[in-house]
């Protein structure tokens, strides 16, 4: 297609109010097609004729936008008339308004541009364009206000003034057709209750924590404000509580016209479940008026989990809206916060459930482009995507977040068999790999650097994010990991890995005899870097080794030999029972503990950790009625307080990876050949739950897996689509190898 080209907006509008460029046309002959590509640096919505165009909200979305902007192709025929009026809204968005970490800045642009194209084929075979360029005059909007942060103000009463006509603008931020999934409105969801809080606020409870933004249908006097703020919890005696936003301010108002208004906003995002009426004409709330429609990337669900057990079916429940919540466009942290950032760490750790649950290709091809084009010229892959706010603010590059670059390429590769995964993203780990391997003072380790660790792991000091783990050992063992995972991926593409096994090999080598003795982890390791790290607010100089992340580490990524992974177990078991016969582990330990106890013969303690309810555990937050997956386990301390308001998010999807255990344990799916090709069978029966099941849309076809108890026996009930080769292994040792069908088993119990 022919290159399209930036206009702006002659004068600078108010700061953070939206714009409209407006075109009107007529059309002298009949039309036959009518095309429109259309995108901005900013968010913005596109009207012909006053009909909103296409299905997609918050466009063109978040990408590393000095690389890629993402435009849209719509079918605009049938909006056409003989007098047209083309509008494109656009309002700061990501790109030039607040984000970043730490309060966010303007970090991508100073200023909002438009580009569009309209291609009109008449039936006559003529075809006439309509191009996106000074013949655009530039209008003020009646949204004065938005943010994605700090909400929306939408002025019914207000009225646009012409800022003059569009200027054209350089070629900075190169377009590039929309690759990602498209962003849509999902959901809508009744108040469940109006509450008057104990300090008499009024608040409207949704019952579920989300993200999207809250519409109101409203007659009042013109002038007269409706003013709201977003929270996701109320605090122990029932009030409103946001101060764990930080600074973002997730407030909405609306200015009423007179006339019966709908207002809804459309260029913010809010992540919440209560809503506080802060103004509101005279007249009593209706709330049966409002509504919170739920907005994220719109991917096809494909995965499903039940069973006999009420409270794990709400873990369950909050996973998937943990999962919804933060897979708008981007993967992100939280959606509420002054963050919503793609952070590389969260995003690996969550990515192969998400890969269960949904059919995430799409959302993941257009997020690994970015993280391709962030990649720093040594390798370096940043803490998260997209990254580039500015020179002078930057994350980390750190262990088991950077590795996103190998976890998720080589996980989605597994999941659906489509290896343009490896291709596409090869050069990127080699490079990361290679970033590693002259990281530090020893070439077959990662010392020093500054590091997130086993992030929020409760081994940490008091009301400290940092775990105990040694950061060193930990960021050799991903060392090691990643480059096992650029190793099979090159096999899997034809390429010759010899240089790459032999750096694998020494790596093991130095790991054991750096971190190890006697096939165990050592109790403590000598830091290479305690004067940095102690300069950082968050690392403490940590050095242990003997910790339930580091043998976690050691046996999921194969560091030890065989014959020292019993003790390892035994080890990783007393130390568990020393804790009180519960996790320790954070960000980088959780997602692989229970795996690694259901894998060498402990199914019973995975499962005595997962039924836990006391911090730390996934019932805890369970019990104390969350809606959506926490932040800290304990984000509601047992007597009712929060952890600290810098780092407390209710929505944060990251210990919702114990989903893929639930799948691949409980029910027993472990995917032997890529794209399901070969699965084992072997779930993992257990009187608590009664019955567990499953269903998965794998590419191959629909695959279930379902046990219950009956008659004194277990029943197993299994689902094999086609083009699936399913090895089923039942708890008393009977193994079958099958193809596609239904299959029916029962053993006594
Ligand atoms: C985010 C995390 C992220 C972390 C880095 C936090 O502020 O919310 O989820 O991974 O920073 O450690």
């Amino acid at each position: 297609m022919k290159q399209l080209h930036w206009i702006k907006s002659p004068i600078a509008p108010a700061e953070g109010a939206a714009i409209t460029f407006r075109k009107e046309f007529s059309l002298s002959k009949p039309i036959a097609q009518a095309t429109l590509y259309v995108s901005a640096v900013g968010v913005y919505r596109v009207f012909l004729n006053g009909k909103k165009q296409g299905r997609q909200v918050l466009t063109p979305g978040f990408t590393s936008y000095t690389s890629r902007v993402q435009y849209e192709t719509l079918d605009v025929t049938a909006s056409l008339q003989a007098e047209n009026r083309l509008e494109l809204t656009v309002a700061p968005g990501w790109a030039v308004g607040h984000i970043g970490y730490d309060g966010g800045k303007k970090a991508w642009a100073d200023h909002m541009r438009a580009a569009c194209r309209l291609e009109l084929t008449y039936t006559d075979g003529t075809v006439q364009t309509v191009e996106g360029d000074s013949s655009f005059e530039v209008w003020t909007h009646e949204v004065t206000f938005a943010d994605i942060y700090h909400g929306e103000t939408i002025d019914k009463t207000y009225i646009p003034e012409l800022l003059g006509n569009a200027l054209p603008d350089d070629d900075q931020y190169p377009l590039v057709p929309q690759q990602g999934a498209d962003i849509t409105e999902q959901e809508y969801i009744a108040p469940v209750k109006l509450i008057v809080t104990p300090k008499g606020e009024r608040v409207l409870d949704f019952g579920q924590n989300m993200t999207g933004y809250v519409s109101l249908r409203i007659k009042g006097k013109r002038g007269e404000r409706v003013v709201l703020t977003h929270a996701e919890v109320l605090d122990k005696d029932g009030n409103f509580y946001n101060a764990n936003y930080r600074t973002a301010q997730n407030r909405l108002t609306f200015v009423l016209s007179g006339d019966e208004d709908f207002f809804k906003p459309g260029y913010s995002f809010q992540g919440f479940r209560y809503v506080r009426i802060d103004e509101y004409p005279e007249q009593a709330i209706d709330p049966n008026a409002f509504r919170a429609i739920v907005v994220h990337s719109d991917l096809t669900r494909t995965g499903r989990f039940a069973c006999g057990d009420a409270k794990i079916n709400q873990l369950y429940h909050n996973i998937i809206w943990g999962h919804k919540s933060n897979y708008l466009d981007i993967p992100t942290d939280c959606p509420q916060r002054d963050e919503r950032l793609g952070w590389t760490g969260d995003t690996q750790v969550f990515c192969r459930t998400a890969a269960i649950n949904y059919d995430v290709r799409p959302f993941f091809k257009k997020w690994l482009g970015d993280l391709r084009a962030e990649q720093e010229p040594n390798g370096a892959i940043w803490g998260t995507c997209p990254e580039k706010f500015a020179s002078d603010y930057h994350t980390r590059i750190a262990t088991g977040w950077g590795d996103v670059c190998t976890i998720v390429p080589w996980t989605l590769y597994e999941m659906y068999g489509d290896d343009s995964f490896l291709s596409e993203n090869f050069e990127m780990m080699r490079r990361w790999v290679e970033y590693m391997h002259g990281a530090g003072p020893e070439e077959f380790l990662w010392l020093g650097g500054t590091h997130y660790g086993d992030w929020l792991a409760m081994d940490a000091d008091q009301d400290s994010c940092a775990g105990a783990t040694s950061t060193d050992l930990i960021a050799s063992a991903f060392f090691a990991n990643s480059v096992d995972l650029l190793i099979r991926s090159g096999e899997v593409l034809g390429k010759d890995m010899t240089e790459y096994k032999t750096l694998y090999a020494n790596i093991v080598k130095a790991f054991r005899s750096y971190f190890m003795e006697n096939g165990m982890p050592k109790e403590t390791i000598a830091a290479v870097s305690d004067a940095e790290r102690a300069k950082d607010k968050y690392d403490i100089p940590v050095k242990k080794g003997m910790t339930q992340t580091a043998i976690v580490l050691i046996l999921h990524f194969n560091l030890c030999l065989p014959e020292e992974r019993k003790a390892l177990v035994d080890k990783l078991e007393e130390l568990i029972h020393a804790f009180g016969d519960k996790m320790s582990t954070g960000f980088l330990g959780t997602p692989y503990i229970l795996h690694v106890l259901s894998e060498n013969g402990r199914s019973e303690l995975a499962y005595k950790l997962f039924f836990n309810e006391d911090n730390p555990s996934w019932l805890y937050s369970v019990n104390h009625g969350a809606t959506t997956m926490w932040e800290h386990w304990n984000s509601v301390k047992e007597d009712g307080s929060f952890w600290s308001t810098s780092m407390n998010s209710f929505n944060h999807y990251a210990y919702g990876a114990v989903a893929d255990w639930m799948y691949g344990k409980i029910c027993g799916v472990t995917v032997l050949e890529p794209g399901y090709r070969r699965v084992r069978l072997s779930p993992a029966p257990c009187e608590r739950l009664g019955f567990a099941k499953c269903g998965i849309d794998t590419v191959q076809g629909r695959l279930e897996s379902h046990w219950y108890y009956a008659d004194g026996r277990i029943c197993f009930e299994f689902t094999v689509p086609n083009g699936c080769e399913a090895e089923i292994v039942l708890p008393n040792g009977q193994t079958e190898t099958v193809g596609g069908g239904s299959y029916c088993y029962s053993v006594a119990q």
